[in-house]
Protein backbone atom coordinates (compact mmCIF):
# COMPACT_ATOMS: atom_id res chain seq x y z
CA UNK A 1 0.00 0.00 0.00
CA UNK A 2 1.33 3.19 -0.85
CA UNK A 3 1.78 6.62 2.10
CA UNK A 4 -1.85 7.60 0.81
CA UNK A 5 -3.20 4.57 2.14
CA UNK A 6 -6.67 3.06 1.11
CA UNK A 7 -8.25 6.32 0.32
CA UNK A 8 -6.72 6.39 -2.85
CA UNK A 9 -8.86 3.47 -3.74
CA UNK A 10 -11.79 5.17 -2.99
CA UNK A 11 -13.93 5.96 -6.18
CA UNK A 12 -15.11 9.88 -6.45
CA UNK A 13 -18.68 10.29 -5.29
CA UNK A 14 -20.90 9.40 -8.23
CA UNK A 15 -23.02 12.19 -9.95
CA UNK A 16 -26.40 13.52 -8.38
CA UNK A 17 -29.02 13.09 -11.45
CA UNK A 18 -31.97 15.69 -10.76
CA UNK A 19 -34.38 12.17 -10.79
CA UNK A 20 -32.32 11.01 -7.90
CA UNK A 21 -32.61 14.54 -6.04
CA UNK A 22 -36.17 14.08 -6.76
CA UNK A 23 -36.35 11.01 -5.27
CA UNK A 24 -35.05 12.20 -2.18
CA UNK A 25 -36.82 15.43 -1.54
CA UNK A 26 -39.57 13.48 -1.73
CA UNK A 27 -38.57 10.32 0.28
CA UNK A 28 -37.78 13.27 2.71
CA UNK A 29 -40.61 14.81 2.59
CA UNK A 30 -42.95 12.13 3.13
CA UNK A 31 -41.53 10.15 6.05
CA UNK A 32 -39.97 13.45 7.98
CA UNK A 33 -41.33 16.63 6.86
CA UNK A 34 -38.21 17.69 5.76
CA UNK A 35 -38.75 20.64 3.29
CA UNK A 36 -34.99 20.37 1.38
CA UNK A 37 -34.99 23.18 -0.64
CA UNK A 38 -34.27 23.43 -4.54
CA UNK A 39 -30.44 23.96 -5.61
CA UNK A 40 -29.48 21.46 -2.18
CA UNK A 41 -28.12 19.09 -4.61
CA UNK A 42 -24.23 19.61 -3.17
CA UNK A 43 -25.63 19.16 0.23
CA UNK A 44 -27.84 16.00 -0.28
CA UNK A 45 -24.74 14.36 -2.52
CA UNK A 46 -22.25 14.98 0.42
CA UNK A 47 -24.04 13.83 2.87
CA UNK A 48 -25.13 10.59 0.97
CA UNK A 49 -21.95 9.28 -0.53
CA UNK A 50 -20.23 8.72 2.35
CA UNK A 51 -23.45 5.83 3.26
CA UNK A 52 -22.56 4.80 -0.63
CA UNK A 53 -18.82 3.78 -0.22
CA UNK A 54 -19.89 2.06 3.01
CA UNK A 55 -22.62 0.06 1.40
CA UNK A 56 -20.26 0.03 -2.00
CA UNK A 57 -22.95 0.90 -4.31
CA UNK A 58 -22.00 2.99 -7.70
CA UNK A 59 -25.29 5.18 -8.22
CA UNK A 60 -27.60 6.93 -6.03
CA UNK A 61 -30.01 5.74 -8.17
CA UNK A 62 -29.06 2.36 -6.87
CA UNK A 63 -28.65 3.38 -3.41
CA UNK A 64 -32.37 4.66 -3.60
CA UNK A 65 -33.64 1.40 -4.78
CA UNK A 66 -32.18 -0.14 -2.04
CA UNK A 67 -33.77 2.27 0.31
CA UNK A 68 -36.86 1.65 -0.56
CA UNK A 69 -36.44 -2.09 -1.58
CA UNK A 70 -35.41 -3.21 1.94
CA UNK A 71 -38.24 -4.19 3.48
CA UNK A 72 -37.01 -4.14 7.28
CA UNK A 73 -36.39 0.04 6.42
CA UNK A 74 -33.16 0.23 8.08
CA UNK A 75 -31.48 1.64 5.52
CA UNK A 76 -34.23 4.16 5.24
CA UNK A 77 -33.43 5.16 8.84
CA UNK A 78 -29.98 5.47 7.89
CA UNK A 79 -30.96 7.82 5.05
CA UNK A 80 -33.67 9.96 7.38
CA UNK A 81 -30.33 10.12 10.29
CA UNK A 82 -28.19 11.95 7.12
CA UNK A 83 -30.63 14.10 5.88
CA UNK A 84 -31.16 15.86 9.51
CA UNK A 85 -29.10 18.93 10.60
CA UNK A 86 -28.09 18.74 14.15
CA UNK A 87 -26.90 21.48 15.54
CA UNK A 88 -27.63 22.27 19.07
CA UNK A 89 -25.65 23.79 22.40
CA UNK A 90 -25.85 23.84 25.99
CA UNK A 91 -27.85 26.97 27.01
CA UNK A 92 -29.28 27.96 23.32
CA UNK A 93 -31.20 30.70 23.16
CA UNK A 94 -30.95 31.59 27.09
CA UNK A 95 -34.19 33.33 27.06
CA UNK A 96 -36.30 30.69 26.92
CA UNK A 97 -34.73 29.18 30.23
CA UNK A 98 -34.78 32.38 31.79
CA UNK A 99 -38.75 32.72 31.29
CA UNK A 100 -38.49 28.95 32.41
CA UNK A 101 -37.00 30.21 35.64
CA UNK A 102 -39.00 33.49 36.32
CA UNK A 103 -42.71 32.29 35.17
CA UNK A 104 -43.00 28.94 34.64
CA UNK A 105 -41.24 27.28 37.44
CA UNK A 106 -42.73 29.72 40.52
CA UNK A 107 -46.31 28.46 39.34
CA UNK A 108 -46.08 25.11 39.24
CA UNK A 109 -44.07 25.02 42.27
CA UNK A 110 -47.16 27.47 43.91
CA UNK A 111 -49.29 25.01 42.53
CA UNK A 112 -47.75 21.91 43.74
CA UNK A 113 -48.22 20.22 40.77
CA UNK A 114 -45.37 17.49 39.07
CA UNK A 115 -43.53 19.28 35.90
CA UNK A 116 -43.43 17.73 33.16
CA UNK A 117 -41.49 18.79 29.88
CA UNK A 118 -41.28 18.02 25.98
CA UNK A 119 -37.85 18.85 24.48
CA UNK A 120 -38.87 17.94 20.25
CA UNK A 121 -36.34 17.29 18.81
CA UNK A 122 -33.52 17.17 21.27
CA UNK A 123 -30.65 16.33 19.06
CA UNK A 124 -27.39 14.74 20.97
CA UNK A 125 -29.10 16.32 24.52
CA UNK A 126 -27.66 19.73 24.90
CA UNK A 127 -31.23 21.30 25.40
CA UNK A 128 -32.51 18.48 27.69
CA UNK A 129 -29.39 18.42 30.03
CA UNK A 130 -29.66 22.03 30.24
CA UNK A 131 -33.55 21.62 31.43
CA UNK A 132 -32.43 19.38 33.93
CA UNK A 133 -29.58 21.68 35.07
CA UNK A 134 -31.74 24.45 35.70
CA UNK A 135 -34.69 22.65 37.50
CA UNK A 136 -32.31 20.70 39.43
CA UNK A 137 -30.51 23.99 41.09
CA UNK A 138 -34.06 25.41 41.00
CA UNK A 139 -36.66 23.05 42.17
CA UNK A 140 -36.07 21.46 45.88
CA UNK A 141 -34.68 17.90 46.32
CA UNK A 142 -36.78 15.49 45.09
CA UNK A 143 -39.07 17.51 42.95
CA UNK A 144 -41.45 15.57 40.43
CA UNK A 145 -40.32 16.43 37.41
CA UNK A 146 -39.70 14.84 34.19
CA UNK A 147 -38.42 15.31 30.75
CA UNK A 148 -39.17 13.69 27.97
CA UNK A 149 -36.70 14.02 24.85
CA UNK A 150 -37.00 12.30 21.14
CA UNK A 151 -35.67 12.80 18.17
CA UNK A 152 -36.39 11.39 14.73
CA UNK A 153 -31.73 10.88 14.30
CA UNK A 154 -31.28 7.14 15.84
CA UNK A 155 -27.52 8.57 15.90
CA UNK A 156 -28.63 11.40 17.90
CA UNK A 157 -30.70 9.75 20.28
CA UNK A 158 -27.68 7.16 20.89
CA UNK A 159 -25.60 10.05 21.71
CA UNK A 160 -27.83 12.01 24.25
CA UNK A 161 -28.03 8.65 25.69
CA UNK A 162 -24.78 8.02 26.95
CA UNK A 163 -24.35 11.71 27.54
CA UNK A 164 -20.86 12.21 27.08
CA UNK A 165 -19.52 15.29 25.56
CA UNK A 166 -16.08 17.11 24.52
CA UNK A 167 -14.13 20.15 26.28
CA UNK A 168 -15.33 22.15 23.14
CA UNK A 169 -19.18 20.86 23.31
CA UNK A 170 -18.80 22.24 27.35
CA UNK A 171 -18.02 25.21 26.57
CA UNK A 172 -20.98 27.03 27.36
CA UNK A 173 -21.21 25.62 30.97
CA UNK A 174 -19.76 27.41 33.25
CA UNK A 175 -16.57 25.83 35.21
CA UNK A 176 -18.82 25.44 38.35
CA UNK A 177 -21.92 23.73 36.39
CA UNK A 178 -19.28 21.20 35.06
CA UNK A 179 -17.82 20.43 38.65
CA UNK A 180 -21.20 19.57 39.75
CA UNK A 181 -23.02 17.81 37.09
CA UNK A 182 -20.91 16.34 34.51
CA UNK A 183 -17.76 13.91 35.37
CA UNK A 184 -14.80 13.42 33.80
CA UNK A 185 -14.75 10.02 30.94
CA UNK A 186 -11.94 10.22 29.05
CA UNK A 187 -9.32 12.59 28.13
CA UNK A 188 -11.30 15.90 26.83
CA UNK A 189 -14.48 14.43 27.72
CA UNK A 190 -16.92 14.60 30.50
CA UNK A 191 -19.99 12.86 31.01
CA UNK A 192 -23.57 13.50 32.89
CA UNK A 193 -23.56 12.43 36.44
CA UNK A 194 -26.70 9.98 37.10
CA UNK A 195 -28.72 12.40 39.04
CA UNK A 196 -28.88 14.65 35.98
CA UNK A 197 -29.88 11.97 34.00
CA UNK A 198 -32.56 10.34 35.71
CA UNK A 199 -35.43 12.82 34.82
CA UNK A 200 -34.56 11.93 31.31
CA UNK A 201 -36.19 9.33 28.89
CA UNK A 202 -34.72 9.43 25.28
CA UNK A 203 -36.79 8.46 23.06
CA UNK A 204 -36.93 7.75 19.32
CA UNK A 205 -39.83 9.46 17.68
CA UNK A 206 -40.63 11.17 14.20
CA UNK A 207 -42.86 13.94 14.97
CA UNK A 208 -44.80 13.13 11.68
CA UNK A 209 -45.85 10.04 12.66
CA UNK A 210 -48.49 8.82 15.54
CA UNK A 211 -47.33 9.85 18.61
CA UNK A 212 -47.38 7.04 21.75
CA UNK A 213 -47.38 9.62 24.62
CA UNK A 214 -50.73 11.23 25.74
CA UNK A 215 -49.16 14.60 27.80
CA UNK A 216 -50.50 17.06 29.25
CA UNK A 217 -47.28 18.79 29.29
CA UNK A 218 -46.72 22.11 31.06
CA UNK A 219 -43.67 22.64 28.32
CA UNK A 220 -43.02 22.07 24.89
CA UNK A 221 -39.72 22.55 23.07
CA UNK A 222 -39.69 22.43 19.68
CA UNK A 223 -36.43 24.91 18.62
CA UNK A 224 -35.04 24.93 15.51
CA UNK A 225 -36.58 22.02 13.92
CA UNK A 226 -39.48 23.42 12.00
CA UNK A 227 -37.26 25.30 10.22
CA UNK A 228 -36.77 22.28 7.98
CA UNK A 229 -40.83 22.06 7.63
CA UNK A 230 -42.87 23.47 4.96
CA UNK A 231 -46.06 25.80 6.75
CA UNK A 232 -48.69 23.04 6.34
CA UNK A 233 -46.48 20.44 8.01
CA UNK A 234 -45.68 23.24 10.84
CA UNK A 235 -49.83 24.52 11.38
CA UNK A 236 -50.37 20.06 11.36
CA UNK A 237 -47.63 20.15 14.11
CA UNK A 238 -48.02 23.20 16.43
CA UNK A 239 -51.85 21.94 16.18
CA UNK A 240 -50.60 18.76 17.73
CA UNK A 241 -48.71 20.10 19.94
CA UNK A 242 -51.75 22.01 21.23
CA UNK A 243 -53.66 19.04 22.29
CA UNK A 244 -51.10 17.57 24.13
CA UNK A 245 -50.53 20.77 26.65
CA UNK A 246 -52.12 21.36 29.80
CA UNK A 247 -54.04 24.49 30.26
CA UNK A 248 -51.74 27.41 30.54
CA UNK A 249 -48.87 25.43 28.98
CA UNK A 250 -46.19 26.42 27.18
CA UNK A 251 -44.54 26.20 23.64
CA UNK A 252 -41.31 27.39 22.96
CA UNK A 253 -39.97 27.76 19.43
CA UNK A 254 -36.35 28.62 18.17
CA UNK A 255 -36.22 32.48 17.89
CA UNK A 256 -35.17 32.26 14.06
CA UNK A 257 -39.09 30.51 13.66
CA UNK A 258 -41.97 32.38 13.36
CA UNK A 259 -45.99 31.36 13.62
CA UNK A 260 -46.92 34.86 12.67
CA UNK A 261 -48.01 33.56 9.33
CA UNK A 262 -49.49 30.44 11.01
CA UNK A 263 -53.30 29.61 11.84
CA UNK A 264 -53.15 28.78 15.46
CA UNK A 265 -54.62 28.33 18.87
CA UNK A 266 -52.13 29.77 21.05
CA UNK A 267 -51.84 33.18 22.79
CA UNK A 268 -48.41 35.15 21.72
CA UNK A 269 -46.30 35.71 25.05
CA UNK A 270 -43.30 36.91 23.69
CA UNK A 271 -40.36 36.19 20.81
CA UNK A 272 -40.98 32.58 20.80
CA UNK A 273 -43.01 31.63 23.52
CA UNK A 274 -46.79 30.84 22.85
CA UNK A 275 -48.88 29.85 25.42
CA UNK A 276 -52.53 27.71 25.36
C1 LIG B 1 -31.05 21.79 14.64
S1 LIG B 1 -31.54 20.49 15.73
C2 LIG B 1 -32.22 21.42 17.09
C3 LIG B 1 -31.86 20.84 18.43
C4 LIG B 1 -32.36 21.62 19.65
N1 LIG B 1 -33.81 21.61 19.71
C5 LIG B 1 -31.85 23.03 19.63
O1 LIG B 1 -32.60 23.99 19.40
O2 LIG B 1 -30.64 23.20 19.83
C6 LIG B 1 -33.02 19.88 14.91
C7 LIG B 1 -33.36 18.45 15.29
O3 LIG B 1 -34.67 18.15 14.81
C8 LIG B 1 -34.69 16.79 14.44
N2 LIG B 1 -35.81 16.52 13.51
C9 LIG B 1 -35.95 16.91 12.23
N3 LIG B 1 -37.06 16.40 11.69
C10 LIG B 1 -37.67 15.68 12.66
C11 LIG B 1 -38.87 14.90 12.72
N4 LIG B 1 -39.67 14.76 11.67
N5 LIG B 1 -39.17 14.29 13.89
C12 LIG B 1 -38.37 14.42 14.98
N6 LIG B 1 -37.22 15.14 14.98
C13 LIG B 1 -36.88 15.76 13.84
C14 LIG B 1 -33.33 16.57 13.81
O4 LIG B 1 -32.95 15.21 13.78
C15 LIG B 1 -32.43 17.42 14.68
O5 LIG B 1 -31.75 16.70 15.67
Amino acid sequence: MSFLGSTELLPSAPDLSPDDFRRVRQIAYERAGLAIPAGKEGLVRSRLSKRLRERRIGSFSAYLNTVEAESNGEEMVKLIDLLTTNKTDFFREPAHFEYLLAKVVPAIKAARKPLRIWSAGCSTGEEPYTLSMLLKESLPERYDFRILATDICTRVVAAARTGEYSDEQLGDVSRERQARWFAKSSPGHAAVVPELRAPISFAHLNLMATWPMTGPFDVILCRNVMIYFDKPTVTRLVNRFHDLLAPGGHLFIGHSESLTAIEHRYRYVQPAVYAK
